[in-house]
């Protein structure tokens, strides 16, 4: 998996959320003084931002191994207790998508976050008995794309909760030229800022578009990449100044089209350019958000007089 050497191993290799990361960097300072297991770590915010990527660095730091799974993959009590079983004192375990764990496996997890132990009931009918598992002390590191989702009783169970933000342009273009190097790449500062602008302030796409405009620049035989080759192939990419693509775009032109720009519900707008309503929710919408494209109002979405004027649309909705 080539992306995984562009990913930084400890906290001095990571670039960007910094206030986060100072913050865990303290946690791993006290647990290691103290001999203890990290207390468990909830992690949120959009995809590509680096969720899974820290919950190795938190590990590489407190000098664990991990072992990692996903919410739906956990499909019965039986499948916790296997993972945790295999824990050495102190590891971690992650689950990403962890809003997505079936409820009998949540309601074990409880007492496995809280105390170290999990009760279950083991075969069926007359020789159903129930069994108690010790286990030992983990750090559970849960990675969602919005906190909301969460159980009450899950997400207070977690002592740390780390909200992920969109990387700035600065940061970004750190990562972009970090990645480069690692790929033996030239490239200009003025090309890295140009990708990092139009990357969605998301590491994985930034990394995702260098490796493209790098194909681009090799096969023109560049000595570096500049913002020219850049600006060419993310052109071509059909990747636009402010980093929307095409299904951004194809978003707020039917809102626009079909409902004058809102108010519309997020299950319409979803029907009508075929997208599942989850992605829009947790993938398209909360860049457009963040840069003010579209707006939530107690009607449904809305989209703003400056994602008209990006797209070259004359404003005339006055419902807004
Ligand atoms: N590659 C992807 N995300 C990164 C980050 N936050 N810091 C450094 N390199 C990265």
């Amino acid at each position: 998996f080539v992306d995984m050497s562009l990913r930084p191993k400890m906290f001095d290799q990571y670039i960007g959320q910094q206030r986060l990361i100072d913050e865990i960097d303290v946690y791993i300072k006290a647990a290691k003084q103290r001999e203890e297991s990290l207390d468990h770590v909830l992690l949120y915010g959009p995809p590509g931002l680096g969720k899974t990527t820290l919950a190795n660095v938190i590990a590489n730091e407190m000098g664990v191994k991990i072992k990692t799974t996903t919410g739906p993959a956990i499909e019965k009590p039986g499948d916790l207790v296997a993972l945790l079983n295999e824990l050495e004192p102190g590891d971690v375990l992650f689950i990403d998508e962890i809003h997505r764990l079936p409820k009998t496996v949540e309601e074990i997890l409880y007492s496995a976050m809280e105390d170290y132990f999990i009760d279950i009931i083991i075969g069926q009918g007359p020789t159903a008995h129930p069994v108690h598992f010790p286990l030992p002390p983990f750090t559970l590191i849960g990675a969602t794309t919005r906190a909301g989702m969460l159980s009450a009783p899950l997400r207070t169970r977690f002592g740390i909760i780390g909200h992920m933000e969109y990387y700035s342009e600065g940061d970004l273009t750190k990562i972009i030229e970090r990645s480069a190097r690692i790929l033996s790449s030239e490239i200009k500062e003025q090309g890295a800022h140009e990708i990092a602008r139009r990357s969605r302030g998301t590491p994985r796409i930034a990394n995702r578009l260098l490796k493209r405009v790098r194909d681009f620049s090799e096969v023109q035989q560049k000595d570096a990449i500049d913002v020219g080759v850049v600006d060419y192939a993310l052109n071509l990419l059909r990747v636009d100044k402010k980093g929307l693509d095409q299904t951004d775009r194809k978003l707020i032109e039917s809102m626009i089209r079909f409902y004058n720009g809102g108010p519309v519900g997020l299950n319409t707008i979803a029907a009508n350019i075929g997208e599942e309503t989850d992605t829009i929710a947790e993938v398209i919408e909360p860049y457009l958000m963040q840069i003010g494209f579209i707006k939530r109002t107690p009607r449904g979405r809305v989209v703003t007089p400056e994602a008209y004027e990006h797209l070259g649309i004359k404003y005339e909705n006055n419902e807004g």
